[in-house]
């Protein structure tokens, strides 16, 4: 049911936990689920530097995580705003259809993040960002 990439990354999660004197931070739920997940963000010059993460969740939702914080880090903000959950579970060879859902949370969590790094900047994420999917007026167009 699950590939391999998947129950490895359950079983190892890389970048878990808190980074010190991360710069951007984003907390996004999950609307079908209720499972949370943080991720810890340092971004230098447009450049992630280190993440982290943390996510009360189930086990595709932990996974996914892992393999967000392990595809963003080193990346420009811009190439960051890319990856898609669609990008995340390809990168793990795939996730149930049941399960597809826990895989939003993580592109959803990376834009929270950098939405968060922009207005702790005092400039407008939106432009860049666009939406970050955490209102629940237009969640559902998403
Ligand atoms: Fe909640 Fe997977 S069941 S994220």
């Amino acid at each position: 049911m699950y590939s391999e990439k998947v129950m490895e990354h359950f079983a190892n999660p890389r970048n878990v936990g808190e980074i010190e004197g991360a710069n951007a931070i984003g907390e996004v739920g999950n609307a079908k689920c209720g499972d949370i997940m943080k991720i810890f963000m340092k971004i230098e010059n447009d450049i992630i530097t280190d993440v982290s993460f943390k996510t009360f969740g189930c086990g595709a939702a932990v996974a996914t995580s892992s393999m967000a914080t392990e595809l963003v880090k080193g990346k420009t903000i811009k190439e960051a705003l890319n990856i898609t959950n669609k990008a995340v579970t390809d990168a793990l060879d795939g996730l149930p259809g049941e399960k597809l859902h826990c895989s939003v949370l993580a592109e959803q969590a990376i834009r929270a993040a950098i939405t968060d790094y922009y207005k702790k900047n005092a400039m407008d994420p939106l432009p860049i960002v666009g939406c970050d999917l955490n209102c629940s007026d237009c969640a559902s167009e998403h």
